[in-house]
């Protein structure tokens, strides 16, 4: 098992009082492995997967255990609790995280090929060429012609599928054991949003790379994702292989969210 989430619990303090966010949640993925979490706004996907990455704001209280294999002889690393030092040296270089909206991960002010070769430096402690070199194929990877000078670009200077491309090119760059992706295509036009699922698809096929994938696009869980874990309320209402949720969903709720797929 490379990730392996237990009883995962996210409240928030409010000025109104405690938000019950995420209410024990399980599920697992595998080495390899693509799973997707759908479920309706506001059910606790972001925040659970953010928990997980130790992202979420000061006023959250998180407990429940979420265990991903070191990939080396070590026994599995426990991310909930884990010192703010560890958790960053496992994002990046473990497990990668690309959200809806670029900006989030990319600085407005450094050039594209220095946000990558930093990366790449820091986790894979290669020397400036080398992680130059790797940064241009990495970028030419996700589609993006003229890789080489594209680095010497400002984010704002790129249109929003290309951020988007940039983003999953340093997401994938130093070789994650898994992938997070938040709704990574929403924001973009359809055509686009095709083009870049294809592309996670086809580097995680040559990467091996596990991917979760937060989506409402249940089209999409059904094209990439061997299963599926269904939230609503803060909790999992079923899970399953996606074949299972998809052909004989348990809950009345999934054959609910099923049924709103006007391509089914
Ligand atoms: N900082 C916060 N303080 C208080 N409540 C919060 C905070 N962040 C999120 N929440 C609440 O946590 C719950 C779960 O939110 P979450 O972002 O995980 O939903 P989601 O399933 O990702 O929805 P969407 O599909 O719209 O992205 C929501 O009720 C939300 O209002
Ligand atoms: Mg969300």
């Amino acid at each position: 098992m490379l990730l392996d989430v237990n009883n995962l619990t996210v409240d928030f303090t409010t000025h109104s009082g405690t938000v019950a966010a995420v209410q024990g949640v399980s599920f697992a993925v595998d080495t390899g492995e693509a799973v997707g979490i759908v479920g309706e706004s506001g059910s606790g996907k972001s925040q659970s997967v953010l928990a997980l990455m130790g992202l979420l704001p000061d006023n959250a209280r998180v407990s429940g255990s979420a265990r991903l294999a070191a990939g080396n002889e070590q026994g599995p690393i426990e991310l909930i609790g884990a010192p703010a030092r560890r958790l960053r040296s496992v994002r990046g270089a473990r497990v990668a995280m690309i959200f809806q909206d670029p900006m989030t991960a990319l600085n407005p002010h450094l050039r594209i090929g220095t946000q990558m070769t930093e990366l790449l430096r820091r986790h894979l402690k290669t020397s400036r060429r080398e992680a130059t070199e790797r940064a241009v194929a990495m970028l030419e990877a996700v589609r993006i012609p003229q890789a080489g000078q594209r680095l010497k670009a400002y984010p704002h200077q790129l249109s929003g599928g290309m951020r988007q491309r940039v983003m999953i090119a340093m997401a994938l760059s130093c070789e994650p054991a898994l992938l997070i992706a938040d709704e990574p295509t929403t924001a973009l036009d359809v055509t686009v949003q095709d083009e870049i699922l294809e592309t996670i698809a086809e580097l995680r096929q040559q990467t091996r790379t596990a991917l979760l994938l937060i989506t409402h696009d249940l089209g999409v869980v059904a094209g990439q994702c061997a299963r599926t874990v269904v939230m609503q309320h803060g909790g999992v209402v079923e899970q399953g292989t996606t074949e299972q949720i998809f052909t004989r969903p348990a809950a009345a709720y999934t054959r609910d969210l099923l049924a709103a797929i006007p391509r089914l």
